[in-house]
């Protein structure tokens, strides 16, 4: 498939989308692909319509793995009507979380499996995987503290709530260390132009001038 597939991973309050909006202009400014930038379910009605369903708070009932379904069932309806058709326009698709997430967040997370949801996922998926993911690589407390604008210390609950980001993150570091090629790591600790500077000097290498 023609077209540049980047995807953008890390934890809650990492900068994911705050980077993303300072990349375009840099990658429009040497490659004259036209540049999209999505999340998922982005842009999709049925996509959309299943995230809905997931994160209703109504539905206290639903099953860990009745939540990766939709997930996967989500994401492949929004690479159907956006991803797919973008790329193959040649364009350059830049992508607020992807396949890694539900890994991380389901796999490990939820405890559902890393490998499980990663084959659950390559079905929905058929083998489109980004040609670059960026990692965005941040202590889970800083991450949480932006996030939420709280101080150290955390009670019970967030203490468990602690133990499911810190499942999340070991499941991202067991992503990077499997996929050098495929996962590049940013430090997302530093100041927001600088994160967004050693993204970009990531993406360079992969833009066509
Ligand atoms: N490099 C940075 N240093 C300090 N604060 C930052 C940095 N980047 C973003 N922030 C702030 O942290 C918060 C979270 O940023 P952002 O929404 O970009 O994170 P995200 O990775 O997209 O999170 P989510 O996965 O929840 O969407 C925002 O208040 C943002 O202004
Ligand atoms: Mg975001």
């Amino acid at each position: 498939m023609a077209g540049l597939f980047i995807s953008f991973e890390g934890p809650d309050g990492a900068g994911k989308t705050t980077a993303i909006k300072s990349i375009v202009s840099k990658i429009e400014a040497i490659d004259s692909r036209k540049v999209v930038v999505t999340r998922e379910p982005g842009g999709s009605k049925i996509a959309e319509e299943i995230r809905q369903i997931i994160l209703d708070p109504q539905h206290t009932e639903m099953d860990d793995w009745t939540e990766a379904l939709l997930y996967a069932a989500s994401r492949r309806q929004h690479l159907t009507e956006v991803i797919k058709p973008a790329l193959a326009a040649d364009q350059i698709v830049l992508c607020d979380r992807y396949v890694d997430s539900s890994v991380a967040y389901q796999g490990g997370g939820r405890q559902l499996g890393t490998q499980a949801v990663a084959q659950l996922n390559d079905f929905a998926i058929q083998g489109v995987y980004p040609d670059l993911t960026l990692y965005f690589d941040l202590p889970v407390a800083v991450g949480l503290q932006r996030v939420r604008k709280i101080g150290a210390g955390f009670d019970r609950l967030e203490g468990e709530k602690l133990a499911f980001h810190e499942r999340v993150h070991a499941a991202y570091l067991q992503l990077v260390a499997a996929n050098p090629q495929r996962i590049k790591s940013v430090n997302a600790a530093q100041k927001p132009d600088q994160v967004a500077a050693q993204c970009f000097s990531i993406i360079q290498q992969y833009l066509v001038k």
